[in-house]
């Protein structure tokens, strides 16, 4: 073992290089700090090497296969030897999508000249931490300023033990060949994008959802959409189903579970567990240092990220709230502005939740019901997407967009949508609760036509009482 006797001096540190520590770092090197990052496995984090985006490349080659396979035919498109070489998905998904994406934040972290460190972080103190390198070689760094961004792992449940036929979100994304059938546990947004992706490539997916409802953070005429799709794709599913035990016969795998007290079995090649992800707040030193943690073992902090030790801020999947790339930047570009000496504050009145299902859910700002909880007198609109020409267009006419604005003047606080290309599309209302626009401002912006933005536009007429294609 070698061991580093002297501390290597350092101003920032962050510890993580996901969309958290990252972005965290390069913008503290824009505002003048001497930045090193800290990372023990994969530059870009969960998000770029197995979370984001690698599910959102097999969730575009399920759509591939699908439409091939006879999704066109509505089009008249129909071709009889359709093959996938699902080798060559995962060599597409791998070798070009994310590691152009990884070595791209990799030059982005040394062109803002951020020092990269590989290593496994532990903090000492306050002002000093340990790096250990896969060599077994130990280094020491001191610090003025850290911030933590060392993100989330996958919940192990009793009874489903990772390894072998029980996968978690990382081995379903890596399976060497599609699975005939696929059992998912927890049909939340992993299970239920990663559910579809699967069925579209081709195999038998059964979706096992503890709640009553599947993706039970999207309101349930949403998520309605996206169970009839499901069922047209041959996906089943069951909710209120409590899952109890793996048996690994060799070559399947029999998941044992309850509804509502009746127990139930299904045999499958693999099961994936997708019952949400815990922060990695552990083996870390923070509680030595005395950094407070929830009693879920997340990071407390205040309006900059700021932690109960003043030099140590925590972002993205460490901190309460949802686990979301988003967040995660977000929090990071204002930790590093607030260690900067800037006046930055955190501001989650707009936070999207996006879902990339077929079709796709987005859900920004407040619901009918969060506005009516904070004692909001608000009206809400539905804009049917059958209603929009380039939906149509695209044979997707399925869906809607619903706007939630105050009913004194019309000023937007929420927005959802269920539909295609929801992810893209709201981004526009999402500026507008931001800016704390209202719904003739929308209504009277010029929208291209034929786009699937005018659905937008139309939901706006629609709130002000003037709408043309409802
Ligand atoms: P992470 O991305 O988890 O990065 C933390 C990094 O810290 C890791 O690289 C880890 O190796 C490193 N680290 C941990 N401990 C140490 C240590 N002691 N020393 C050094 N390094 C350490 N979110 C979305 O917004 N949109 C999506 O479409 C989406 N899809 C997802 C799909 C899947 C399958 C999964 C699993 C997640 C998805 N997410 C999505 C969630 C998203 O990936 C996370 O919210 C995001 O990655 C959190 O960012 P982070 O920076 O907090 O942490
Ligand atoms: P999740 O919280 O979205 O869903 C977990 C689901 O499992 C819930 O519906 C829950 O009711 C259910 N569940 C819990 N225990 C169960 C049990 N024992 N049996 C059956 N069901 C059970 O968590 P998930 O899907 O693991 O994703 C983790 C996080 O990653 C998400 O919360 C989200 O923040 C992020 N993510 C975001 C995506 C996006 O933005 N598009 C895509 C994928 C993940």
């Amino acid at each position: 073992m070698v061991v580093g006797a002297f501390a290597i001096e350092l101003d920032t540190v962050v510890i993580g290089s996901g969309p958290g520590g990252y972005v965290a770092a390069i913008r503290a090197a824009q505002m003048g700090q001497k930045v090193a990052i800290i990372e023990r496995e994969f530059i870009g984090g969960v998000c770029l090497n197995v979370g984001c985006i690698p599910s959102k490349a097999l969730i575009q080659a399920g759509h591939a296969y699908h439409n091939a396979k006879g999704g066109d035919a509505v089009f008249g498109v129909t071709s009889s030897d359709v093959k996938l070489d699902f080798k060559k998905t995962q060599d597409w998904k791998n070798n070009t999508v994310v590691n152009t994406l990884t070595s791209g934040v990799e030059m982005l972290l040394k062109k803002n000249k951020v020092e990269i460190i590989r290593g496994e972080a532990y903090f000492n103190n306050e002002n000093e931490l340990t790096v250990m390198g896969a060599d077994d070689s130990h280094q020491l760094y001191s610090f003025n300023n850290a911030i933590v961004a060392t993100g989330s792992t996958p919940i192990e449940i009793p009874g489903f033990k990772f390894g072998g036929r029980v996968v978690d979100s990382t081995g379903a994304l890596n399976f060497e060949e599609v699975p005939e059938s696929l059992v998912v546990i927890g049909g939340g947004v992993i299970g239920s994008e990663l559910g579809m992706a699967y069925a579209n490539l081709g195999s038998k997916v059964t979706i096992l959802e503890g709640s009553p409802q599947l993706l039970p953070t999207f309101e349930k005429d949403m998520v309605k959409v996206v169970e009839k799709e499901m069922k047209n794709i041959g996906i089943e599913t069951a909710v209120n189903a409590m899952a109890k035990e793996a048996v690994d016969n060799g070559d399947s795998v029999t998941v044992k579970y309850e509804v509502k007290g009746e127990a139930k079995e299904i045999t499958a090649d693999y099961v994936l567990v997708s019952v949400g992800r815990r922060a990695n707040t552990e083996d870390l030193g923070l509680e030595a240092v005395g950094v407070e943690l929830t009693d879920r073992g997340l990071v407390k902090v205040d309006n900059q990220g700021r932690t109960s030790v003043k030099n140590f801020f925590a972002i993205g999947d460490i901190t309460p709230g949802a686990a979301l790339a988003h967040k995660a930047s977000y929090e990071g570009k204002i930790a590093a502005e607030a260690i900067s000496g800037k006046p930055a504050a955190i501001d989650y009145k707009v936070m999207p939740s996006v879902a990339y299902t077929t079709p796709e859910l987005a859900s920004y700002g407040l619901t009918e019901k969060e506005a009516k909880e904070q004692g909001l007198d608000v009206k809400t609109v539905k804009f049917p997407l059958a209603g929009n020409g380039r939906a149509l267009s695209l044979n997707a006419g399925q869906g809607f967009i619903r706007l939630v604005a105050t009913k004194e003047d019309d000023v937007l606080v929420g927005a959802q949508m269920v539909g295609v290309s929801a992810s893209d599309v709201m981004a526009e209302v999402g500026l507008a609760i931001e800016a704390g626009m209202n719904a003739e401002d929308i209504a009277l912006t010029i929208h291209g036509h034929p786009t699937l933005s005018e659905a937008v536009m139309d939901a706006a007429e629609g709130l002000l009482g003037l709408p043309i294609h409802m």
